[in-house]
């Protein structure tokens, strides 16, 4: 590199300069030197604005002032934000989502008053029939729930600003029964409310579930528990260990396969491990197809070999199959009385609560036509309990 010795030169010529004898020559070159001078500030003015100018708008497309102001200021750098978003939608894709929310605190104490609050996740092609009585469940009792729905992508959920379900719509992805999108629809839900660190039980319920006791013993119940709610068991049929596929060995062997309904309840903890496995979910991807319903057997499979212990492997969505056939009985309004809404509350038989036996055996039932919410209002305050 050339030494950079001009300036200094330069420098010299200038403290060299001096005053003529002639005062008049003086002052015209005193004058035009000026002039020269002026010229150049104002034109090195100019060119400076218009190089921020361009700059900034440089810039602007790779660091938008809007993601710094509306997105990190409000959501992501304030604590509130980041505990809890305030708005559902977001632009995060399922892999980025899923990744950001497998990051769960190592630290067991929370630097806020954390009032755990239990999810309840809609699946749900489009509208919400049964929406009144949920509202009718939920009110009074601000603070203790989330409400999410997965929708069919761009339907729009027409709820009142003082429903539970008004704007609580999650991004959602087209979904075909049967298939592994329902698994991945089911992920999603996990991963949008474990956005909210104050969700600790997350429960899945469709369009057709009802609640059957009310708000407080549902909390109770599920908060308390120290099991989560997945229905998992050992079938030798078709319908069971026939859906098992040799592809899976030595991956997922026959003895681990599990069967048991979709609709589950999860514990944070479970949930966080359900959305971070990709392992096991892209086996059940690859080798999982129709015979073989993945939202059937993968979250009771995944369960079994990894946390078994943490399973009570009975559902707390009640539904009726004794009709046989490929679907369960639907319930309209001929059907809705006091003693069969009753009878789903307690039947007489017993199950396992924290190791102890209990009448208390199902919080939700399906699944339940439109015609039967009137009726059903109907009961809430009489039998229900809400
Ligand atoms: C549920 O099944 C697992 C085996 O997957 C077992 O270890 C566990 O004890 C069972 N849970 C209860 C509450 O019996
Ligand atoms: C009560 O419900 C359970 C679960 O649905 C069922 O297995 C049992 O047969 C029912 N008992 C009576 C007496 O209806
Ligand atoms: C609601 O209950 C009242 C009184 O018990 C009854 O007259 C009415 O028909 C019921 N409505 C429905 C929709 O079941």
């Amino acid at each position: 590199m050339k030494p950079r010795n001009r300036p200094d030169e330069e420098e010299a010529e200038y403290s060299t300069w001096t005053p003529r004898n002639s005062w008049s020559i003086g002052l015209i070159k005193f004058v035009s030197f000026l002039v020269i001078f002026m010229a150049g500030i104002i034109i090195g003015l100019s060119l400076s604005a218009h190089f921020t100018r361009s700059f900034n708008s440089q810039t602007d497309i790779f660091f938008p002032k809007t993601m710094y102001t509306t997105n990190c200021d409000k959501a992501s750098l304030s604590f509130k934000g980041f505990l809890s978003p305030a708005h559902l939608m977001h632009s995060m894709s399922d892999k980025e989502l899923f990744w950001r929310v497998s990051m769960a605190p190592k630290m067991k104490e929370y630097p806020f008053e954390r009032v755990p609050k239990v999810a309840f996740m809609f699946m749900t092609r489009g509208p919400l029939p049964l929406a009144r009585l949920w509202d009718r469940f939920f009110k009074g009792h601000e603070g203790l729930y989330s409400v999410y729905v997965h929708t069919i992508p761009d339907y729009k959920l027409n709820a009142p600003e003082s429903s539970a379900f008004y704007g609580r719509q999650i991004p959602s992805e087209e979904v075909s029964w049967g298939s592994v999108t329902l698994v991945d629809a089911e992920k999603r839900l996990l991963a949008n409310a474990l956005l909210d660190f104050s969700n600790e039980r997350f429960i899945l319920l469709s369009e057709s579930c009802i609640p059957v006791y009310n708000f407080p013993t549902v909390y109770e119940y599920l908060i308390n528990s120290a099991h989560s709610f997945v229905e998992s068991y050992d079938e030798n049929s078709q319908q069971g260990r026939g859906r098992y596929s040799r592809h899976m060995f030595p991956t997922i062997k026959l003895h681990q396969w599990r069967k048991g309904s979709e609709w589950f309840e999860l514990n944070r903890e479970l949930a966080v491990n359900v959305v971070a496995d990709y392992k096991y979910y892209s086996i059940f991807s690859k080798y999982c197809k129709p015979s073989c319903y993945p939202d059937e057997h993968y979250i009771p499979t995944f369960l079994n070999m990894f946390h078994g212990s943490l399973n009570a492997n009975r559902t707390i969505t009640w539904v009726d199959w004794s009709r046989g056939g490929p679907h369960p009985a639907t319930y309209g309004a001929p059907n809705i009385t006091p003693d069969f809404i009753q009878s789903i509350r307690n039947n007489g038989t017993s199950c396992m609560y924290n190791s102890r036996p209990t009448s208390v055996c199902f919080l939700f039932a399906r699944k339940f036509a439109p015609s039967s919410l009137d009726p059903l209002l109907n009961l809430t305050s009489t039998v229900m309990g809400f």
